[in-house]
Parts: structure tokens; C-alpha cells; sequence
């Protein structure tokens, strides 16, 4: 449990990858009230630096005594490391916030987008998980659509950025796509396919039913976050040779008639949201112009040419920040109001 403090010990497990760099840069941007930054990862990196507020920090090996003394931990290091960790670190009366998908689902897991299911978090969470990036982006877009308009059914078709596979998968994009260009062989190991100038219709491992787990995140999640179990979700999960921000299509049919113009007003009025939507002036949300902010950006929005019930948009977000770092320090910010209240 989290006591009131000025400042808070604040460690960040998976801190040297794509997603845990976020993490300690978004701290910094967003002044988060940290007395002390401990950065944890393997063996492999442990004794580099890494800077955080003009200073290097060492990253340390994550051991069983990691937590001691530590207020809050911010994970992104996997769902194994979650699995064995999390439960060693709430042992040290420390508060983890999860972005691996080792919890999410979890019964009395709080699963929280700050903007949409705040009052979720509970009295005294102790693992509170972060959702997964596609599903984030997509329920903060779907947030102010179901409590005017009660949404029946979503069919989402996602354009997911490598970032997303972490590190290792961002150099796989930049070698094998100067590989191509250059008439040389590539070289596969993060992806089972070449993903430079190719889509993949395939993320995270398949399931007996045929989807992706990832398919199933944005199922699962969706539902948790909008605390609604009847709502019908059909996902496609797709991999595409960008780097930052993923994309998706996402068409909604509600409960209630509605006009893309009250879509467009209630979607700019929601806090993380910005409407970009000028097509004849070529404006709709770009992966490389979200790439690098929190925003949830929006645009496309048009009613669906057969029925007066449903909505096609695009909906933009980098999947590093509000996907996961922007969202895990969101939760922490709001974790630490509710003690100071
Ligand atoms: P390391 O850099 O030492 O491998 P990404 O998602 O970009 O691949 O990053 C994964 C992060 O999780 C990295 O910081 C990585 O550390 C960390 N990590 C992976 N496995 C472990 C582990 N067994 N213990 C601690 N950190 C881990």
C-alpha cells in the first residue's frame, strides 16, 4: 500500500527498452514527484547508464531485493518477468503498475486508462495494469461514444508499429529495409516473416479459436476497461513496417442514431483526444506526426454508408507513450492524488 509522501522511490523494471526509456523520460517531461530513480533490468545491461533529469543513473540487475525501500514500480521487462516479480515487489509494500499482459485480466487486477475507468483503481490496489497499446488508443476513442450512444458492436483492423516488439524489432525494420533497397539478403529473427515493405496479419502467438492473442487483448480489455460484456468486438491484428504510433480502422455500431458531426464535438471535448479531420485539405491523424506525443488523435469520422446506427474512424496514438509509458505514469499520477486526498 502507498503511504502520503512528498516524493516517491520510484524503480523502473525493463528501464534500458523501448518502453521503459519512455518511462523514465516521461517522468522527467511530466515532473513527477520522484525522490529517488532506480532503473532495473538483466544481467545484460546491468552497470550501463542511462540519463534521467541531467544525471546518469546506473541500471542495476533486477534481484529479489530490488523493491526494498521502493514506493512505486513501474514494469515493462515482459509478462514472465511481471508474473514473478510483481508478487515480490507488492511483498515489499511496494505499488507496481504492470505493462506486460501477466495481470491485465487478472480478477481484482484494476486494468485503468486514467482518462476512462479512473474510479476502477479500488482503495488500496496493489498491481494495477496497464492495458495493452492497441486496446488503450481505441477505448479512449470508444469512451465517450458508449456513454452517449451505448455501443453494441466494434470492428477493428489494427496498423501496428514494430516498436511494439520492442528494441530489437526496431533495428530488424531499419536493417532488413536498407537490406532490400541495397539487393542484399535479410536477416529474420524478431518476426517469422520480412516485415520491411510488408504486413504482417499476425502479433503475439494464435489461439485455438484463430484470433491472435492480441486479437483477444482487444477483445478482453475493452470490456474490462468499459465495464460492459455485451459489447461484440471483431478484431484483426496487423504489423506494419512503421516505426512509432499504431493505426487503426476501427468501425462502431451503437445502440442510439447519431451524426458524425455530434461524434466529432463529443470526441474533441474528451480530455488525450485531438479531432484532426479535414480531408479536403488532406488533415487526418498520421503514425509519423503522433509519433512522440500523448494525444489520441482522431479523425475519418464518417457515419457508415448502409445504417444510421454506425461510425467509421481512424484513430492514431504512439503506442510507446499513451500505448504504455504516458499511461503507467498517468496511473502512478493518479494513484498518488487518491492518497493525497
Ligand atoms: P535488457 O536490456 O537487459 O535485456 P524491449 O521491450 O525493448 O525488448 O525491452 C525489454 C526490457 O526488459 C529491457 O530493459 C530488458 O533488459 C528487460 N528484461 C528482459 N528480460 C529481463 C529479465 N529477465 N530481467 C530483468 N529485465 C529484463
Amino acid at each position: 500500500m502507498l503511504n502520503k509522501k512528498e516524493n516517491y522511490e520510484v524503480a523502473v523494471v525493463g528501464a534500458t527498452g523501448a518502453v521503459g526509456r519512455r518511462m523514465l523520460s516521461t517522468l522527467e517531461e511530466r515532473n513527477f514527484p520522484v525522490a529517488g530513480l532506480t532503473a532495473l533490468a538483466s544481467a545484460r545491461s546491468a552497470g550501463q547508464t542511462l540519463r534521467y533529469q541531467g544525471r546518469s543513473i546506473e541500471v542495476r540487475q533486477l534481484n529479489e531485493n530490488s523493491f526494498k525501500g521502493i514506493d512505486i514500480a513501474l514494469f515493462s521487462a515482459g509478462g514472465a518477468v511481471s508474473r514473478q516479480y510483481a508478487p515480490i515487489a507488492v511483498e515489499s509494500g511496494c505499488v507496481v503498475i504492470d505493462n506486460s499482459s501477466a495481470w491485465r485480466m487478472e480478477k481484482g487486477v484494476p486494468l485503468i486508462v486514467p482518462e476512462v475507468n479512473p474510479d476502477a483503481l479500488g482503495d488500496k490496489p496493489e498491481i494495477i495494469a496497464n492495458p495493452n497499446c492497441s486496446t488503450v488508443q481505441m477505448v479512449v476513442a470508444l469512451k465517450p461514444i458508449h456513454d452517449r450512444y451505448r455501443i453494441r458492436r466494434v470492428v477493428v483492423s489494427t496498423y501496428q508499429s514494430v516498436s511494439g516488439s520492442g528494441q530489437k524489432a526496431i533495428k530488424e525494420l531499419e536493417q532488413q529495409s536498407r537490406a532490400v533497397l541495397d539487393g542484399k539478403p535479410i536477416e529474420k529473427k524478431v518476426y517469422p516473416h520480412q516485415i520491411a515493405f510488408n504486413c504482417l496479419p499476425h502479433i503475439d502467438v494464435f489461439l485455438d479459436n484463430g484470433y491472435s492473442k492480441e486479437e483477444m487483448k482487444m477483445v478482453n480489455e475493452t470490456r474490462k476497461i468499459l465495464g460492459d460484456e455485451s459489447i461484440e468486438i471483431s478484431p484483426t491484428t496487423v504489423r506494419v513496417p512503421v516505426f512509432y504510433s499504431h493505426s487503426e480502422a476501427v468501425y462502431v455500431e451503437t445502440e442510439q442514431p447519431m451524426t458524425a458531426e455530434e461524434i466529432k464535438k463529443l470526441l474533441s471535448e474528451f480530455p488525450g483526444v485531438r479531432v484532426v479531420d479535414a480531408p479536403g485539405k488532406n488533415e487526418y491523424p498520421l503514425a509519423v506526426e503522433a509519433a512522440g506525443k500523448g494525444e489520441v488523435v482522431v479523425g475519418r469520422i464518417r457515419k457508415d454508408l448502409a445504417r444510421e446506427n454506425a461510425i467509421n474512424f481512424w484513430v492514431v496514438s504512439d503506442n510507446l507513450l499513451k500505448g504504455a509509458a504516458l499511461n503507467a505514469v498517468q496511473i502512478a499520477e493518479l494513484l498518488i492524488k487518491r492518497v493525497s486526498s
